[in-house]
C-alpha cells in the first residue's frame, strides 16, 4: 500500500519565484518624458495574472503615469509594454482587456444603481438577456442585490465604490486598475472595504494594481508591493520582506516607523555579524548585513521601533545596549511609543504593546532607561 504524500501545506502564490510563470505584464526599459521631464525613468518590471500588485511612492513619483501607460492614455518614450507577451503600444485603451477605476463621483447621477454597471456593456451593444445576467452577477459579487434600483445618492460612499467597483468588473478586464479607489472613505469603512476588494480579486480572478497613499492598505492587500521615487522601482517585494527587509534607507524609511543610525562597518565580527561604529566612546552596534560588507564601509542601521526594547534594570548580556531619557510618549491606544534621547542627542523610539487595559504605566517622561534589541532585529543598509 502506498503511503500518502506528506502534506505540504497551502501552496503559496508566488508566481514571481516561478521561472517558468509568464508574466502577464511586462514592463521593459520603460521610459516617460513629458518635454524635458522623466517621469518614469528606465523601468523594468513583471507583474504577474491574479496579482495584487501595489504602487507606493510619494507625490509625483509617477505611479499614475505608469497607470496611464498601462490603460492606454499615455505611450511610453521609450521602452515596451508588454500585455500576455504582446506589445500595447499601438493598441488604443478600449481594445484593451484593461479597465481603470475611477472614484464614486465618476458614477453616472441619473443612471441606477443597475444602468451604471451595465453601461459598458451595453455601449458594447451586448444581448439584452447578456446584460441582465452580467449585472446580476455583479450585483452578487458586491452585494448589492437590494440596491439594485437605486441613483447613486441614495447609497452610501462606500456602497457608491462597490457599484464603481462592479461597473470596472463588468466586461471582466483581465487587468483591473484602481488608482486611489477608496481615498474618499474613512477608515473604519476603508477597512473593510479593502477585504471586501481583496475577497472580489480572488473571486474573480483578475489581475489587480493599485495606486495608494496609504502603507497600511498596501501592505493589507498586495501580493507585491513596489516602493517607487523619481520614476523608480526602487523595490518591488512581498509585503513582509518590503518591511523587514528594505533594500535601502529610502525603503526603510518610506514604509513605516524606523530608527537609523549611521556608522562604519568593522566587518571582522563573529559568525557574519559586523559591528558599527556610530559615535565616539560608545560600544559598537552589533548587526547582521544581508550581503558582506567590506571593512570600513559607511552604512546606516535601521531598526524598527517594535523591536527596541525598554526597561528602566540594566539588561545583563545583550549586545546592544543604550540609556537614555525619555522624552515624549505618543499613546497610540493599542501601542505606545517612547521617545528616548541617548547620550549623543539622538532620538530612539521605542514601542510596547498595550496588551491589558488597564495597565500601571511603567515609564513616564524624564526617566532613565535602558534600550536593547537582538543581533537580528535591525537591518545594515548601504544604499
Ligand atoms: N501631462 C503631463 N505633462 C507634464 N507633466 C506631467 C504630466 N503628467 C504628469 N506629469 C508629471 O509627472 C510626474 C508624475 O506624475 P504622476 O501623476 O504620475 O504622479 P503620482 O505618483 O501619481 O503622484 P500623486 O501621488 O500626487 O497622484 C509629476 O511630476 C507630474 O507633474
Ligand atoms: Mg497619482
Amino acid at each position: 500500500m502506498s503511503e500518502p504524500a506528506p502534506s505540504t501545506g497551502p501552496s503559496v502564490f508566488a508566481p514571481w519565484n516561478d521561472p517558468a510563470e509568464r508574466p502577464l505584464i511586462q514592463f521593459q526599459n520603460v521610459t516617460k518624458r513629458f518635454g524635458d521631464f522623466t517621469a518614469i525613468d528606465n523601468l523594468t518590471v513583471d507583474i504577474y495574472a491574479r496579482e495584487f500588485f501595489a504602487l507606493l511612492g510619494p507625490s509625483g513619483c509617477g505611479k499614475t503615469t505608469l497607470m496611464r501607460m498601462l490603460a492606454g492614455f499615455e505611450t511610453p518614450t521609450e521602452g515596451y509594454i508588454l500585455l500576455d507577451g504582446s506589445d500595447i503600444g499601438s493598441v488604443p485603451p478600449n481594445r484593451r482587456a484593461v479597465n481603470m477605476m475611477f472614484q464614486s463621483y465618476a458614477l453616472f447621477p441619473h443612471l441606477t444603481v443597475s444602468e451604471n454597471i451595465a453601461f459598458g456593456l451595453k455601449r458594447d451593444k451586448l444581448p439584452k438577456d447578456q446584460i441582465a445576467a452580467r449585472v446580476d452577477e455583479m450585483l452578487r459579487l458586491v452585494q448589492l442585490q437590494k440596491f439594485a434600483g437605486r441613483k447613486p445618492h441614495q447609497i452610501s460612499g462606500g456602497q457608491r465604490q462597490r457599484v464603481a467597483l462592479a461597473r470596472s468588473l463588468a466586461k471582466a478586464p483581465k487587468l483591473l486598475l484602481l488608482d486611489e479607489p477608496l481615498g474618499a472613505l474613512d477608515k473604519k469603512l476603508r477597512t473593510d472595504t479593502q477585504f471586501e476588494l481583496m475577497e472580489i480579486q480572488e473571486t474573480t480572478g483578475t489581475t489587480f494594481v493599485i495606486v495608494t497613499h496609504d502603507q497600511e492598505e498596501a501592505m493589507t492587500v498586495a501580493s507585491r508591493v513596489a516602493v517607487m521615487d523619481h520614476g523608480k522601482m526602487v523595490q518591488v517585494d512581498t509585503p513582509d520582506r518590503i518591511y523587514e527587509t528594505p533594500n535601502s534607507v529610502y525603503v526603510a524609511d518610506f514604509i513605516g516607523d524606523v530608527n537609523l543610525v549611521e556608522g562604519t562597518a568593522s566587518a571582522h565580527h563573529r559568525d557574519g555579524k559586523i559591528e558599527i561604529h556610530w559615535a565616539e566612546g560608545k560600544p559598537p552596534i552589533v548587526g547582521t548585513p544581508m550581503q558582506p560588507i567590506a571593512d570600513g564601509t559607511r552604512c546606516t542601521f535601521a531598526i524598527r521601533p517594535e523591536k527596541v526594547h525598554i526597561s528602566k534594570e540594566h539588561p545583563e548580556g545583550k549586545s546592544n545596549i543604550m540609556q537614555g531619557k525619555i522624552i515624549d510618549i505618543a499613546y497610540l491606544g493599542n501601542i505606545s511609543t517612547y521617545h528616548v534621547q541617548i547620550p549623543t542627542g539622538e532620538i530612539f523610539k521605542a514601542q510596547t504593546a498595550n496588551t491589558r487595559r488597564i495597565e500601571r504605566r511603567k515609564f513616564t517622561w524624564d526617566d532613565e532607561v535602558w534600550l536593547w534589541w537582538s543581533e537580528t532585529a535591525g537591518v545594515v543598509l548601504t544604499g
